[in-house]
């Protein structure tokens, strides 16, 4: 079955085409604007994504060498994510459903992400347990089969990613945080501030609102010479504390689970440490690390198309009044 995908979430306009075994096409249209602002102005990002949608999805088609009409259903991220942001997609998926007289389907931006893990490794099977750690999203899901999920943990405030673009923002170093900070630790020491991992025990939650305030109080009581001197220390210290968490928590989740395979998921799975650190810390418990491909791995259409593929091609589809909703869950 062809699908199209589409995912207009948050500030990434993506279109994506899949033909069930192989991904003709995944274009991702990054809005750079928000750079200017240090953040995602929700706005913007809504104006952004009608004006390069459809050249967006003319460009996926192409790519593919896929014609409209050979189209056979559309998937679209319907939440969560920014309201007017997730309305574009959603319109314009509807409108091309009702134009083309083919079925559309709405799909979970979260469960999106998992089955980016399956698009990159086809043999990977369930029981699994998954890290959606993004800008937006930090969670622990077991996988019991694909589209049986279980939220074993997430975030009470801050998500992993918004950590790296908040610490990333008082540090100077832009928007978004986690590729500057990974680089700029690659220089430091990681054990120069003894950062703070909250929630320790057994919870699954996730906290990082705490570690970021232990940021800034350190770089308060910096000279700005001290500051500039101290800046790679002070990131590498910021990330072994978020990476700590996180390898802690999932190996966590895994073991009382008994399961024995853990895929990375969203933005923050493109961190070369806490890949390298969850793989090593989880070899000697018999437990497989996957990640998907990098460009898989933040956000991109792909992801959409196939989970929307394998719910579309089981006779699944959207009623029109599909309507966004920002604080979708799993
Ligand atoms: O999945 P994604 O593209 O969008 C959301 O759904 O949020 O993730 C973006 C997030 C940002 O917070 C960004 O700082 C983070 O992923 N990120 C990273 C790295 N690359 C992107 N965090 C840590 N290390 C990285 N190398
Ligand atoms: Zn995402």
């Amino acid at each position: 079955m062809m699908v199209l995908g589409i995912e207009t979430s948050c500030d990434d306009t993506g279109a994506a085409v899949f033909n069930g075994s192989r991904l003709l096409s995944n274009i991702v249209s990054t809005q750079l604007v928000h750079r200017n602002f240090g953040g995602i102005v929700p706005e913007l990002a809504s104006r952004c994504h009608i004006r390069l949608i459809l050249p967006v999805i003319e460009q996926a088609l192409k790519e593919a060498r896929v014609e409209r009409k050979s189209l056979e259903g559309i998937a679209v991220t319907s939440g969560p994510g920014l309201a007017g942001s997730l309305l574009v997609g959603l319109c314009v998926a509807k409108g091309m459903s009702l134009s083309l007289g083919i079925p559309f389907i709405g799909v979970n931006h979260l469960e999106a992400h998992i089955w980016a893990l399956r698009l990159s490794h086809p043999d990977i099977e369930p029981p699994l347990v998954a890290l959606v750690a993004s800008g937006g999203h930090t969670q622990l899901v077991r996988v019991s089969e694909w589209g049986r999920y279980e939220v074993l943990g997430r975030t009470r405030d801050d998500a992993a990613g918004e950590a790296y673009d908040k610490v990333g923002k008082l540090l100077g170093l832009g928007f978004p945080g986690g590729p500057a900070i990974e680089k700029m630790a690659a220089q430091g020491n990681p054990k120069a501030i003894p950062f703070p991992r909250a929630l320790g025990g057994d919870t699954l939650d996730f906290s990082f609102s705490g570690l970021k305030t232990a940021v800034l109080n350190h770089t308060l009581s910096l000279s700005p010479e001290e500051l500039s001197a101290g800046l790679a220390d002070i990131t590498a210290s910021f990330q072994a504390a978020v990476v700590d968490v996180l390898v802690r928590k999932t190996l966590s989740a895994a073991k009382q689970g008994r399961i024995h395979c853990i895929g990375l998921a969203g933005g923050v799975a493109l961190n070369g440490v806490l890949r390298d650190r969850m793989a090593a810390d989880a070899s000697p418990m018999g437990i497989r690390v996957l990640w998907p491909d990098p460009s898989l791995c933040s956000d991109n259409a792909a992801m959409v198309a196939c989970t929307g593929h394998h719910y579309l091609s089981s006779g699944l589809s959207s009623p029109w009044s599909l309507a966004p909703d920002p604080s979708l869950n799993l």
